[in-house]
Protein backbone atom coordinates (compact mmCIF):
# COMPACT_ATOMS: atom_id res chain seq x y z
CA UNK A 1 0.00 0.00 0.00
CA UNK A 2 1.61 3.46 -1.23
CA UNK A 3 1.21 5.55 2.53
CA UNK A 4 1.69 9.54 1.85
CA UNK A 5 2.47 11.45 5.46
CA UNK A 6 0.94 14.65 5.87
CA UNK A 7 1.20 17.13 8.92
CA UNK A 8 -1.96 18.80 10.56
CA UNK A 9 -1.82 21.69 12.64
CA UNK A 10 -4.62 22.01 15.41
CA UNK A 11 -5.02 24.22 18.43
CA UNK A 12 -3.81 22.91 21.70
CA UNK A 13 -7.16 21.77 22.95
CA UNK A 14 -8.69 20.36 19.98
CA UNK A 15 -5.27 18.23 19.88
CA UNK A 16 -5.80 17.42 23.71
CA UNK A 17 -9.22 16.39 23.13
CA UNK A 18 -8.35 14.25 20.06
CA UNK A 19 -5.53 12.29 21.48
CA UNK A 20 -8.19 11.62 24.81
CA UNK A 21 -10.39 10.66 22.40
CA UNK A 22 -8.75 8.26 20.14
CA UNK A 23 -7.13 6.44 23.34
CA UNK A 24 -10.57 6.26 24.74
CA UNK A 25 -11.64 4.32 21.75
CA UNK A 26 -9.01 1.80 21.50
CA UNK A 27 -6.97 3.43 18.47
CA UNK A 28 -3.33 2.12 19.11
CA UNK A 29 -1.97 5.78 17.40
CA UNK A 30 -3.43 8.92 16.03
CA UNK A 31 -2.85 7.83 12.66
CA UNK A 32 -5.28 4.97 12.81
CA UNK A 33 -7.94 7.22 14.73
CA UNK A 34 -7.47 9.63 11.26
CA UNK A 35 -7.76 6.92 8.76
CA UNK A 36 -10.99 5.83 10.67
CA UNK A 37 -12.51 9.47 10.63
CA UNK A 38 -11.74 9.81 7.10
CA UNK A 39 -13.34 6.23 6.08
CA UNK A 40 -16.19 7.57 8.10
CA UNK A 41 -16.47 10.90 6.26
CA UNK A 42 -15.94 9.00 2.89
CA UNK A 43 -19.06 6.43 4.00
CA UNK A 44 -21.34 9.57 4.35
CA UNK A 45 -20.78 11.24 1.22
CA UNK A 46 -20.89 7.48 -0.17
CA UNK A 47 -24.19 6.29 1.04
CA UNK A 48 -26.57 8.82 -0.81
CA UNK A 49 -28.86 8.96 -4.15
CA UNK A 50 -28.50 5.76 -6.45
CA UNK A 51 -25.34 4.20 -4.47
CA UNK A 52 -25.44 0.75 -3.74
CA UNK A 53 -25.49 0.31 -0.27
CA UNK A 54 -25.89 -2.36 2.77
CA UNK A 55 -28.29 -1.47 4.92
CA UNK A 56 -28.72 -2.67 9.11
CA UNK A 57 -32.44 -2.40 9.88
CA UNK A 58 -33.81 -3.18 13.34
CA UNK A 59 -37.01 -3.57 14.28
CA UNK A 60 -38.10 -4.49 17.55
CA UNK A 61 -42.05 -5.02 18.11
CA UNK A 62 -44.59 -7.15 19.85
CA UNK A 63 -45.89 -10.05 18.05
CA UNK A 64 -49.21 -10.12 19.49
CA UNK A 65 -49.97 -6.74 17.70
CA UNK A 66 -52.64 -7.74 14.76
CA UNK A 67 -51.52 -8.11 11.24
CA UNK A 68 -47.93 -7.24 12.59
CA UNK A 69 -46.05 -10.42 11.54
CA UNK A 70 -47.80 -10.37 8.04
CA UNK A 71 -47.31 -7.51 7.24
CA UNK A 72 -43.53 -7.56 7.94
CA UNK A 73 -43.86 -10.68 6.10
CA UNK A 74 -45.55 -9.35 2.70
CA UNK A 75 -42.98 -6.27 2.90
CA UNK A 76 -40.13 -8.64 3.05
CA UNK A 77 -41.20 -10.55 -0.13
CA UNK A 78 -42.84 -7.37 -1.92
CA UNK A 79 -38.93 -6.66 -1.86
CA UNK A 80 -37.61 -9.32 -1.82
CA UNK A 81 -34.54 -8.70 -3.93
CA UNK A 82 -33.65 -5.72 -1.07
CA UNK A 83 -33.40 -8.54 1.39
CA UNK A 84 -30.04 -10.58 2.27
CA UNK A 85 -31.22 -11.51 5.62
CA UNK A 86 -33.56 -11.34 8.25
CA UNK A 87 -32.63 -13.12 11.86
CA UNK A 88 -35.79 -12.41 14.08
CA UNK A 89 -34.94 -13.21 17.85
CA UNK A 90 -37.88 -14.06 20.45
CA UNK A 91 -36.42 -11.58 23.24
CA UNK A 92 -39.55 -12.55 25.57
CA UNK A 93 -42.77 -13.67 25.37
CA UNK A 94 -44.03 -10.17 24.06
CA UNK A 95 -41.12 -9.01 22.01
CA UNK A 96 -39.45 -9.99 18.59
CA UNK A 97 -36.49 -8.33 17.43
CA UNK A 98 -35.36 -8.76 13.73
CA UNK A 99 -32.24 -7.70 12.26
CA UNK A 100 -32.69 -7.11 8.48
CA UNK A 101 -30.04 -7.14 5.78
CA UNK A 102 -30.64 -5.21 2.67
CA UNK A 103 -28.93 -4.49 -0.10
CA UNK A 104 -29.89 -1.84 -2.75
CA UNK A 105 -29.37 2.07 -3.77
CA UNK A 106 -29.40 4.38 -0.78
CA UNK A 107 -32.46 6.06 -1.72
CA UNK A 108 -34.49 2.74 -2.07
CA UNK A 109 -33.31 1.28 1.26
CA UNK A 110 -34.13 4.25 3.17
CA UNK A 111 -37.61 4.06 1.60
CA UNK A 112 -38.23 0.62 2.32
CA UNK A 113 -36.40 1.16 6.08
CA UNK A 114 -38.93 4.42 7.10
CA UNK A 115 -41.86 2.27 5.60
CA UNK A 116 -41.24 -0.74 7.66
CA UNK A 117 -40.34 1.17 11.23
CA UNK A 118 -43.70 3.30 10.56
CA UNK A 119 -45.61 0.06 10.73
CA UNK A 120 -48.06 0.42 13.27
CA UNK A 121 -46.51 -2.28 16.57
CA UNK A 122 -43.09 -0.92 15.64
CA UNK A 123 -41.66 0.04 19.14
CA UNK A 124 -38.20 0.83 17.46
CA UNK A 125 -36.79 0.82 14.52
CA UNK A 126 -33.20 1.85 13.43
CA UNK A 127 -31.45 1.55 9.94
CA UNK A 128 -27.75 2.11 9.35
CA UNK A 129 -26.28 2.60 5.90
CA UNK A 130 -22.99 1.27 5.47
CA UNK A 131 -20.67 1.08 2.34
CA UNK A 132 -20.59 -2.56 0.01
CA UNK A 133 -16.20 -1.53 0.72
CA UNK A 134 -15.36 -1.58 -2.58
CA UNK A 135 -14.19 1.88 -2.81
CA UNK A 136 -12.50 1.66 0.79
CA UNK A 137 -8.88 0.86 1.58
NI1 LIG B 1 -40.68 -13.59 17.95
Amino acid sequence: MNLVRFGVSLPGELSQRFDALYRKKKYANRSEAIRDLIRHALVEEEIEGDALVIGVLNLLYDHHKRELQDKLTLFQHNHHDKFISTTHVHLDHDNCLEVILLKGQAREIKLIADQMIAITGVKHGQVYLTSTGKELR
